[in-house]
């Protein structure tokens, strides 16, 4: 059977696990859907089974990919899957907003599974980065269930999250705001003296949402937040918030060639 797996990623880990499913579950092809973001047209996945593999942004969906889910249409698909990683928690209320915006899609078609797996948090914006050990360990920790989502899916197995009162009243909380000033959020970053216009930021933003101005960076205001262009920049010159001093992450086997495919198809 063949499988379509979506993904959206800033710093690694979504494509990562994305990796890791399709090669264990074979006849796979990886699709970044910020490639898919320039057009308004719905997206029928030619392909049996499809997944769709995201990042946690405040208990819910970044706005790119509920923007994508939006015009999805699995009306044609045998199997739906979803993988949510996350920091911390809270993968359930991504998964049922996900839910939410398929059924009630063109394809009218949710999904038959979602999954949720732990990775390093990337939001440097708000805490520093773990160690390397404690990386390391999470990220092995997350192979071991990658392992197991591959058998589920490979095992057409249907198994939705229950409903977490808690992760239910976060998303209410702070979701909504975070949408609504995604975009605009780029407004606190800068770069400062250490840039050497090596353009690394531009490769690694999956929105182009960067331009080099007199060899600094100037960012355009349809930001999706997904810390790419601090977490990569190789010599730390990108500040937001209380982001100087904390140590950059981004995940050890994705790299830059990898992150720069991603807008472009
Ligand atoms: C804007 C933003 C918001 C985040 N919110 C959450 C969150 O609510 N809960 C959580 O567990 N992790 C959160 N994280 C951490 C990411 O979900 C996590 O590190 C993810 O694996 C990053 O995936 P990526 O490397 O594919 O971008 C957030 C990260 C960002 C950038
Ligand atoms: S990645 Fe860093 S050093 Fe390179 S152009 Fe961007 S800000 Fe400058
Ligand atoms: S500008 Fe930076 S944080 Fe915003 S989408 Fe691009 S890489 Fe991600």
């Amino acid at each position: 059977m063949k499988t379509l797996i979506y993904y959206f990623t800033g710093t690694g880990n979504s494509l990562a696990v994305a990796q890791g499913l399709c090669s264990r579950i074979g006849d796979c092809e990886l699709v970044p859907l910020a490639s898919l973001a320039k057009n308004a047209a719905p997206i029928i996945p030619d392909a049996a089974r499809v997944g769709i593999v995201s990042p946690l942004y405040f208990f819910g969906l970044p706005a790119i990919v509920a923007e994508f889910a939006s015009r999805l249409d699995l009306s044609r698909t045998t199997y739906v899957f979803s993988v949510i990683t996350m920091g911390g928690s809270g993968g359930s209320a991504a998964i049922r907003q996900l839910e939410g915006i398929l059924v009630n899609g063109s394809g009218k078609r949710g999904l038959d599974a979602g999954f949720s797996v732990r990775m390093p948090g990337n939001y440097i914006l708000m805490y520093d980065s773990l160690g390397q050990e404690r990386i390391e360990r999470t990220i092995q920790a997350a192979d071991r269930r990658v392992d197991e989502i591959a058998e589920k899916v490979k095992g057409g197995v249907r198994q939705m999250p229950g409903w977490s009162p808690f992760a239910s009243l976060v998303h209410h909380l702070m979701y909504p705001r975070f949408v609504r000033g995604v975009h605009d959020a780029d407004r606190k970053f800068a770069a400062d003296d250490r840039c050497t216009s090596c353009n690394t930021c531009v490769d690694v933003c999956p929105v182009g949402n960067i331009r080099l101005e007199n060899g600094r960076p100037a960012w355009l205001h349809h930001c999706e937040q997904c810390m790419a262009c601090i977490q990569l920049c190789p010599t730390n010159a990108i500040q937001a918030k209380k982001t100087e001093g904390r140590k950059r992450y981004h995940h050890p086997g994705i790299g830059v060639t990898l992150l720069k495919a991603q807008g472009k198809r």
